[in-house]
Parts: C-alpha cells; structure tokens; sequence
C-alpha cells in the first residue's frame, strides 16, 4: 500500500467528469466543451443552467420550457418563509442559505427517490427556490416585507426584484447574469467535492447541496468575495492602497481574491468579469473601487506573481449593484447549485463510495485503566 501523503489531495485526480474542464495551461475553462467567455457573451444565464444541468444549449421552446417550469417552482413555501423571517437578524445569510435548502428537503415529497428523473426535478426546485428564499432573508431581517418572484422576469431581474422591489438597468443586469454564469461550475472544487462525497453514500440531493453550501461559505473558497469587500472597505481609498497591500505582503498575510489551487498564471474567468466590474463602475459612478482594484492586482502581479481569482472582480462588482458585503456569497450559492446538482446527478450514475485513507499518528496501542485505576 502506497501511503504517501497528498495533504489536500494536492494534484490527485479522483473521477472523471463530463461537466466542465478547467484547463490553466491555456487558461480556459469549457461547460460542456463551450468556453465560458463564449457563454457570457451569447446566452442568458438560464440558457447556461440548463446546459450545466443537462449537458446540451436549450432551442428557443427547450428554454421556453425551461423557464416556465423555473417559475412554476420559484415560490417557496408559507412555512419556509416564516422560519427565515424569525431567524436571527445577526445570521450569516450563507447559514440561512444552508437552512433554507434543508428546509426544502423536509418539505420535498421526493426527497428520498434518487432515481435521474427525480434528481433531476428536485435540482430544478432547489435552483428555481433558493434566490427566492435568499432575498426573503436579505428583506427580512432589514425589518421589510418579503416580495414574491414575480412571472415573466428573468432569473438574474427577479434576483433584484425581490432583493430591492425594483430591476435596476439593463447593463447592470448583464453584468449579474455574466457573474452567474461565471460561478456555475468549476469541476472538483471543494464544495462539489464535498457534494459529490455526501452523494457517494447515497444521500440525498437536498444534504448533498446543504453540504455544499456549508463547504463554500468558507474564505478560502466561496467565501473570498466578501472577504475582497472588506479588504476593499479597509483600504478605503485608492491612495491608501499601494502602501496597504505591501504592508500586508510584508506582514506574510493572505489576501483575499488571490490564488488559485488550478490556475497559477491567472483564473480564465477574470478578464470577462473585470470587464463588467469595470462597465459596472461606470454606470454607478464608482470613484474608487475601481482603482483600488488595478493598484492591488498590480502589486500582487509584481511582487507575488500571484494573480486575481474569480472572487477578486465580483466582490466589489456586486457592492456596486447595491448588495450587503454577506449576501455575496449567497449570490454565488444561486448559481452553483447548477454545477452542484450536475455533479451529483454524475455521480449517481457511476458511483464509488468515496472513501480515502489516513496513515495513523496517534497514540501508540495502549490498555485502558478502570476509571479509579486513572
Ligand atoms: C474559489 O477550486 C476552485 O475551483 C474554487 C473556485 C470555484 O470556482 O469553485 O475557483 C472558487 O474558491 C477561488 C479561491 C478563493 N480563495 C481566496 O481568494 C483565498 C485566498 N487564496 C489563497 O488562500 C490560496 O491561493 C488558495 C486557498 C485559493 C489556494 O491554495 P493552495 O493551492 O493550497 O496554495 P497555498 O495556500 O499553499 O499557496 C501557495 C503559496 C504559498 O506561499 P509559500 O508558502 O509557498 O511561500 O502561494 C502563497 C502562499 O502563501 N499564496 C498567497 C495567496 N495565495 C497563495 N499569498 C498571499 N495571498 C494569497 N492569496
């Protein structure tokens, strides 16, 4: 037996997947073989769900349909919205997130049917109610009223319609749609991992997506693009920036929105979603972030060699549309639940208990004494 330790199952290649492929040597990532840059540019987030989720573009009526079974399901229920109303104020919405889809398995009557054809319908329900039950949260505990999905938006436009009674511009909403698009998959990351684990027992999709939730809330996944923010708030002006960011190089800390386990010359999906941040900035006047943004990733670059990953650009770019620092990786949830659920359903198909082994570094074999013998 080989037990060579791999900590993090740093360069260990455990499955095979269909979904998506991260390439850094030619810093690329494809959904399905399509290159996401491609897919920012020619489709609508829901057209992009639904290839993650059943492997090919949608027609014009694939989507049609597609998008009405999406609002069929995008109410959540009486009592999930009365449980989130009275959770603390103080919670972390990536906590209420995480409830709230463990919620939803207690109240889905499928819940313990794996088949495909289930996974399937259950993984629609999660992805059309999640957002739903998110921005009831980001209202609730502001003391306002929850505001209903509302018919014939689109998912991105009913995201800020029921966050803020209101669809902001047209190009704003692009730029959140290209955000999801974005967040959708990214192959054996750590909480797909941890979804695809929770599955191999044969669990449900609901834990396996509660689970998940819980893996990517951490900073240094999912959890990054907050943490961006907060850097940013620190920082508090562009000309503050170049002396803070080398104090902190100094100080040998981590920072946020850096880095990457796959890609180390640069995340592919970072030119495309710069981008938007910077159409963002413009259209909200931003005076600052903006430039705090080039003068970090400069001193990064060059002192570090270490380039900006995918939380870098969305953290400030969804400051910008007006979210709370807390709700941003909530937002990445709405997306990933796509590539998530995809994942779980490839793993029902040919599944291997996932189950890795450890070299022992503990006590030596020992005799237990009675407790007065102690
Ligand atoms: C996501 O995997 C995915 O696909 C994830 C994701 C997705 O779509 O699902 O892309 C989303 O999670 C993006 C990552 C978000 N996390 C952060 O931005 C947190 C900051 N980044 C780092 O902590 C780090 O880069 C990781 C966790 C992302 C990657 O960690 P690794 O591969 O375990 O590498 P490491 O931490 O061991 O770093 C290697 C070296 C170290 O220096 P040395 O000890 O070798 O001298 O690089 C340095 C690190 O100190 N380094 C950093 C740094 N990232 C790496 N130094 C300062 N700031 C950083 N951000």
């Amino acid at each position: 037996m080989n037990d060579e330790i791999k900590k993090g199952l740093l360069g260990i290649v455990v499955d095979e997947t269909t979904v998506s492929q991260v390439m850094p040597d030619i810093n690329s990532l494809t959904y399905r073989g399509y290159a996401v840059q491609d897919l920012c540019e020619k489709c609508i987030f829901e057209e992009v769900a639904y290839l993650v989720l059943n492997g090919e573009l949608p027609n014009k009526s694939q989507l049609n349909k597609f998008k009405k079974e999406l609002d069929k399901n995008r109410n959540i229920t009486i009592n999930l919205r009365e449980i989130i109303k009275h959770m603390p104020k103080k919670s972390h919405p990536m906590d209420v997130a995480r409830t709230a889809v463990s919620v939803m398995g207690l109240e889905d009557k499928e819940t313990n049917n794996n088949s495909s054809e289930a996974n399937m319908r259950k993984a629609i329900r999660i992805f059309a109610k999640t957002p739903t039950a998110i921005a009831a949260f980001f209202r609730a505990r502001k003391g306002k009223n929850v505001i209903p999905p509302k018919k014939n938006l689109s998912f991105s436009e009913n995201f800020f319609h029921m966050c803020f009674g209101k669809v902001p511009k047209k190009e704003i909403v692009k730029a959140f749609d290209v955000s999801l698009i974005l967040y959708a998959e990214h192959s054996f990351n750590v909480s797909t991992f941890t979804a695809r684990t929770i599955t191999s027992s044969l669990s449900d999709i609901h834990g396996a997506i509660t689970g998940a939730i819980a893996s990517l809330k951490g900073p240094l996944h999912g959890g990054a693009n907050e943490e961006v923010m907060r850097m940013m708030n620190k920082i508090k002006k562009p000309e503050n920036a170049n002396k803070w960011i080398n104090n902190s190089l100094d100080k040998k800390e981590v920072v946020m929105g850096f880095g990457h386990r796959v890609y180390k010359s640069g995340d592919s999906r970072v030119p495309t979603m710069k981008k938007y941040f910077k159409k963002v900035a413009e259209i909200t006047k931003d005076k600052k972030f903006h430039k705090i943004y080039d003068i970090v990733e400069k001193v990064m670059i060059e002192r570090k060699n270490i380039h900006p990953n995918v939380d870098y650009p969305t953290g400030p770019t969804y400051h910008l549309m007006g979210f709370d620092t807390d709700f941003f990786t909530p937002i990445f949830v709405i997306s990933r639940i796509t590539g998530w659920s995809a994942h779980i359903m490839e793993q029902h198909k040919a599944n291997k208990l996932i189950r890795p082994l450890s070299k022992y570094s503990g006590e030596k074999y020992r005799k237990v004494l009675l407790l007065n013998q102690r």
